[in-house]
């Protein structure tokens, strides 16, 4: 077994020697050769032709700045018309460069070749998006809280930034950026940038982001947004009809802002705003720095999933300052967010209820242990030149890169683990890390300091191992342990489903009660539960996405128009993902279901989701 570790670290090692592990695949641009320092946007907002249509001003920092001779610039482009390229070849002088663009590739988009006179500072490049960018949602007014004003907004991560600006769209080139964007009047603009909680929706905004991001945090959203105070640093943007709940459910958010702080160190970012998005929103949230962007199914009323927003803030620390350099670690993003975000969970809403969090994302990262191939199951991935980095979106990255940093807390102990990663965020801020990084700041500062306490076989495990390491301590929650009482008591028949106290039961003791159910479970057993708990129709997206495909597997049919209504209302991935799977799963008739229902639904779709859901029928039909 030991041995197996071993060798599994050096087979990593080996790995590591042949490509760097900072090499981007899934971009065109050559960072050794030249980088993006500063981008400065000029953009018109037209709904009408659903595009952005303007200029962007690139300065460059080059590696040799002074060798002489033409020079080129590779930029990354996805469905963009690309207008006019200029170089500045002197004080305000711009000279016309020649460009082309290389073949479409469906998951890299184009690389842009731009042939430059030599190693200018900076190139302006007018262009327009496409209808279709696949970073961007246009909504029309009927899809939309107020039915009023047509909405839009950015989702960059992982590699959509390019739909919207040519850049060189890879995590491991860092840039400050401003903007002036024009709308229709009466809209508000924002950005991941320097938002002011007083603008007036003049049409005519302008934005400065003075810390360094990489473009997957280059973010944009245009609606009749209203502003909201949280305290003095913090606040919430909505559409009017959602704003006072969003209030009232992440009224906590200044103190998760103070806990981190006490953790890990000051908020560097100055605000920090939430955004809250119509629910076609295609993620539960996107950490935009400055300016978080959240799906409007985590307002349930009982703040039972605001850990969401914890997790969004916490990528203040892991993610926005301290960036995976590809999405090959993309674990070093959401593994250490996880892990933060349940510490601010534990720090102001209990350790309970952090507890149950842990349980219940375990039991999720154990199932989809189940049907991931071993290589995928590891850390550290390997790189996958043509592959979509949305791949590397699974629990893997997050909840067993969180179980390695609770396995290290653990074994350290928390006086010596907290400092730790303090100082891992504060040598690395505002840079883009490997997980070599990690790896050699760990050995310097944790296992050569603590000798004896954790072993390199132990650590290779967890990075370069598949499965989960012996080491993996399962985390335990008394209120969840109540629910399997609870669960086997009405399963063995000695308690009615309306004779289970579920007063004061919260999402993860529902979530947890439905996941522990026998895949068996029969049609009549689901309408006792239905009739005790009314679960069909559910506004808790974490208890529609378990409970529907259950209802699904066990032909419990009373559910389909309830099931229906949220696949239309909803377009937030992760939850209807695992619905249309079970019926695409189930029979020839639940298929065909399923196909009409995504027909309805994709005109109020992200095209992220759109394209997911599209590739999970297509793959299932016979
Ligand atoms: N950065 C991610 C969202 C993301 C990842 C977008 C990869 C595109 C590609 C965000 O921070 C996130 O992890 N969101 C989660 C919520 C979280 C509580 C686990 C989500 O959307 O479900
Ligand atoms: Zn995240």
């Amino acid at each position: 077994m030991r041995l197996l570790f071993v060798l599994a670290l050096s087979a990593f090692a080996t790995v590591a020697l042949a490509s760097s592990r900072a090499d981007d695949e899934h971009s065109h641009a050559q960072p050794q050769l030249v980088r993006i320092t500063d981008m400065a946007l000029d953009l018109r907002v037209d709904f009408a032709t659903r595009t952005l249509q303007g200029e962007v001003v690139h300065t460059l920092a080059w590696a040799e700045p002074k060798a002489n001779g033409p020079a080129e610039l590779v930029l990354d482009t996805r469905d963009l018309a690309i207008e006019r390229v200029q170089a500045r070849v002197g004080e305000g002088r711009w000279q016309r460069a020649a460009f082309t663009l290389g073949e479409p590739d469906e998951i890299l988009g184009r690389r842009l070749v731009i042939s430059l006179p030599g190693r200018v500072e900076a190139v302006r490049i007018r262009y327009r998006t496409s209808p279709e960018a696949s970073g961007l949602q246009w909504m029309p007014p009927a899809l939309t809280a107020t039915g009023r004003q047509p909405l839009l907004f950015s989702q960059s991560q992982a590699i959509h930034a390019r739909s919207w600006v040519p850049l060189q769209d890879t995590p491991s080139v860092r840039f400050t950026y401003s903007a002036r964007v024009r709308t229709p009047a009466g809209l508000m603009a924002l950005m991941s940038a320097d938002n002011r909680p007083d603008a007036q929706p003049t049409g005519d905004y302008r934005f400065r982001m003075p810390q360094p991001i990489p473009s997957y945090l280059l973010a944009i959203a245009v609606g009749d947004f209203r502003f909201k105070p949280l305290s003095p640093r913090a606040g919430i943007w909505a559409e009017a009809p959602v704003l006072d709940r969003a209030v009232a459910e992440f009224a906590d958010t200044e103190a998760m802002i103070a806990a981190t702080e006490a953790l890990y160190g000051p908020y560097r970012w100055e605000r920090y705003d939430l955004l809250i998005l119509p629910a076609s929103f295609p993620y539960g949230g996107m950490e935009n720095p400055r300016l978080s962007f959240i799906t409007p199914t985590v307002i349930v009323g009982d703040k039972s999933l605001v850990s969401l927003i914890a997790h969004e803030l916490a990528h203040s620390w892991s993610g926005n300052l301290v960036t995976n350099a590809s999405w090959k670690d993309f674990w070093l993003n959401e593994g250490f967010t996880s892990y933060v975000e349940n510490r601010i969970v534990e720090q102001v809403f209990g350790a309970e209820q952090a507890a149950m969090e842990n349980v219940v994302a375990q039991a999720g990262l154990r199932e989809a242990l189940r049907s991931l191939p071993p290589e995928r199951q590891v850390l550290a991935l390997p790189a996958t030149p043509g592959g979509d980095p949305e791949d590397a979106t699974n629990d893997v990255a997050y909840i067993k890169g969180q179980w390695f940093l609770i396995f290290l807390e653990q074994r350290f102990g928390r006086e010596v683990f907290d400092p730790f990663l303090r100082k891992w965020f504060d040598e690395h801020a505002f840079k883009s890390v490997t997980t070599d990084d990690f790896l050699a700041f760990l050995r310097r500062e944790l296992l050569a300091k603590h000798p004896g306490k954790v072993s390199d076989a132990e650590v290779a495990a967890w990075i370069a191992g598949p499965g989960l390491p012996d080491t993996a301590v399962p985390a335990t929650s008394a209120r969840l342990e109540a629910v399997d009482a609870a669960r086997t008591r009405w399963l063995e028949g000695q308690t009615t489903a309306r004779g289970i106290d579920t007063s004061r039961w919260i999402t993860q003791e529902w979530v947890h009660f439905l996941e522990g159910l026998p895949a068996d479970i029969s049609a009549q057993q689901l309408l006792e539960i239905d009739g005790a708990f009314r679960l069909t129709g559910t506004a808790n997206g974490e208890i529609a996405q378990r409970w529907y495909p259950i209802t699904v597997r066990a032909g419990y049919f009373e559910a389909r128009p309830a099931l229906a209504q949220f696949l239309r209302k909803v377009g937030r991935r992760k939850l209807i993902l695992p619905i249309y799977r079970a019926l695409a799963e189930q029979s020839e008739g639940d298929r065909a279901f399923a196909r009409q229902v995504f027909q309805q639904a994709a005109p109020g779709y992200h095209p992220i989701t759109r394209a997911s859901v599209q590739a999970l029928l297509d793959a299932r039909a016979p």
